[in-house]
C-alpha cells in the first residue's frame, strides 16, 4: 500500500521545469595532458540536475569527439580553441544505444562538423516507432554503425561492447574502448566513479545544490562548501535511485503548508515547493555509492538495478575482456569524476562484487527500482526470458 501512494505521487514530479533551461554552461577540462578533454555541462531535470561529459581525443591531425552534447556557442568556443592546436574535428561517436541524454546533441553538432564521420551504436531506437536516421537530423551520408561497417581510428583504440540486451522496448548497448596511448578505458553509463566533492560545474551556479541541501522548503537557500557537498550528495543519491531508501515524499498538504512564503516566491527557491523528507539517518545510505576523496568505482546503480539483474554473465564476460588491456590505468565516463585510476584490481573487484552475495541482496535504496522492474516484468514491457 505504501508502494502504491508513493508510485502515485511520482506522476507529480514532472510538473517541474527542465533544468537548466535554455541557459547551458559548459567547461572545459583537460583530463590527460595534450590528449584528452572533457566538455561538461548540466542536464536533467531540477531535482535531478547531473552533469554529462562529452569527451575529445586527440586523433591523427584532428579530434574526435564521444557522446555528443548539444553544441552552445560557448561549447562550440572551448572546442575551437582545442581544434586550433590539435586540427579538426574528424569523428563523431555517439557509443550508446539506449541513453538519451547522449544523443540529443548528435543532430546539431554533425550539422556544425560538416566533415566529421559519425559513427553510431548500433541498434539506434527512437520510441513509439523505429525513424529513419536522417528523419532524426542525422546524416546517414557520413554515418556508420560501429562493428557493422567497421571502427573509426583502429591503430589509437580496441572497440568493444556491452550488449546487445533486449529491454522490450528496444535494446541496451554500449561500445567502450580502450586507448593505447593514454591507457584509458572510456564508457558511457556502464561504470561510474563517485565522489564527494561536488564537480566543478556546479561553481558557476551551484542552485541545484543548495534547493538540495535543505529540509524544508521554506528554508532559504545558503551557500556554502557544506550545503553544496550536502546538495551534491543527495542528487547522486536521486539520480542513482530515482526513489532513494531514506526519501520520503510528503503529502501535497505538507509541501504547499511551507511553499509559496514572502521570501520565496521566486524561480530560485522554486516558490518554496520541495516535495522531499529525508530521514535523519539519511547520510549512512552513501556510504555504498560514494567515496569520500577517492572516487568510489562501481556498476551504475540504476543500470544494476533495471538492466543487468538477469545479465550478469554478460556483464561480467565485458570486464574479463576489459582485464586484458595491458597497463591499464584510468577510467574515463560519461558521468561523474574522470579520470579515474582504474586498474586490472579494479576491474576484478567489480567481478568479485558481482559474483558475491551483495549483489543479490540490494539495500534499501534499490527498493523503488526493484519494484518498478519487477512491474514491468509483469506488465510484458521487459521479456521474461
Ligand atoms: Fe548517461
Amino acid at each position: 500500500m505504501v508502494e502504491e501512494s508513493i508510485n502515485k505521487k511520482w506522476y507529480w514530479w514532472p510538473l517541474f521545469p527542465l533544468y537548466p533551461y535554455g541557459n547551458k554552461k559548459t567547461i572545459l577540462r583537460e583530463l590527460i595532458p595534450d590528449q584528452i578533454w572533457s566538455l561538461e555541462q548540466i542536464q536533467g531535470l531540477y531535482y535531478v540536475a547531473v552533469p554529462i561529459r562529452m569527451t575529445v581525443i586527440k586523433v591523427d591531425d584532428g579530434l574526435m569527439l564521444v557522446n555528443p552534447l548539444p553544441p552552445t556557442k560557448e561549447l562550440v568556443n572551448e572546442l575551437e580553441k582545442l581544434i586550433a592546436i590539435h586540427g579538426k574535428v574528424k569523428t563523431i561517436v555517439l557509443p550508446t544505444a539506449s541513453g538519451l541524454e547522449h544523443k540529443i546533441g548528435l543532430p546539431a553538432l554533425s550539422r556544425i562538423f560538416q566533415g566529421a564521420d559519425i559513427w553510431l551504436c548500433p541498434g539506434q531506437w527512437s520510441f513509439p516507432i523505429n525513424l529513419p536516421l536522417d528523419f532524426l537530423g542525422i546524416p546517414s551520408k557520413r554515418t556508420r554503425i560501429l562493428f557493422e561497417e567497421g571502427t573509426p581510428h583502429k591503430d589509437y583504440f580496441e572497440w568493444f561492447s556491452l550488449g546487445p540486451l533486449d529491454l522490450g522496448l528496444g535494446r541496451y548497448q554500449e561500445v567502450s574502448f580502450f586507448h593505447h596511448a593514454t591507457r584509458t578505458l572510456h564508457v558511457t553509463d556502464s561504470i561510474v566513479g563517485i565522489d564527494s566533492t561536488p564537480p566543478e560545474i556546479f561553481n558557476f551556479d551551484p542552485t541545484p545544490l543548495l534547493f538540495h541541501s535543505r529540509d524544508r522548503g521554506d528554508e532559504p537557500l545558503i551557500d556554502s562548501v557544506d550545503q553544496r557537498k550536502k546538495g551534491w550528495a543527495r542528487l547522486v543519491l536521486f539520480s542513482s535511485f530515482l526513489k532513494p531508501g531514506k526519501l520520503n515524499i510528503p503529502s501535497l498538504i505538507e509541501i504547499f503548508k511551507h511553499s509559496f512564503k514572502k521570501d520565496l516566491r521566486n524561480w530560485r527557491s522554486h516558490f518554496g515547493i520541495y516535495p522531499f523528507v529525508w530521514d535523519e539517518d539519511w547520510e549512512s545510505s552513501l556510504a555504498e555509492i560514494m567515496g569520500e576523496n577517492i572516487p568510489k568505482i562501481q556498476v551504475a546503480p540504476v543500470l544494476q538495478n533495471l538492466i543487468f539483474p538477469r545479465s550478469k554473465k554478460v556483464l561480467i564476460g565485458w570486464l574479463e575482456k576489459i582485464k586484458t588491456f595491458k597497463n591499464m590505468e584510468y577510467l574515463i565516463s560519461a558521468h561523474y569524476s574522470a579520470p579515474v585510476k582504474f586498474t586490472e584490481q579494479d576491474c576484478q573487484n567489480l567481478i568479485n562484487e558481482i559474483n558475491s552475495e551483495k549483489w543479490n541482496k540490494l539495500s534499501d535504496n534499490n527498493k523503488f527500482l526493484i519494484n518498478f522492474y519487477e512491474k514491468l516484468l509483469k506488465l510484458g514491457i521487459i521479456p521474461n526470458i
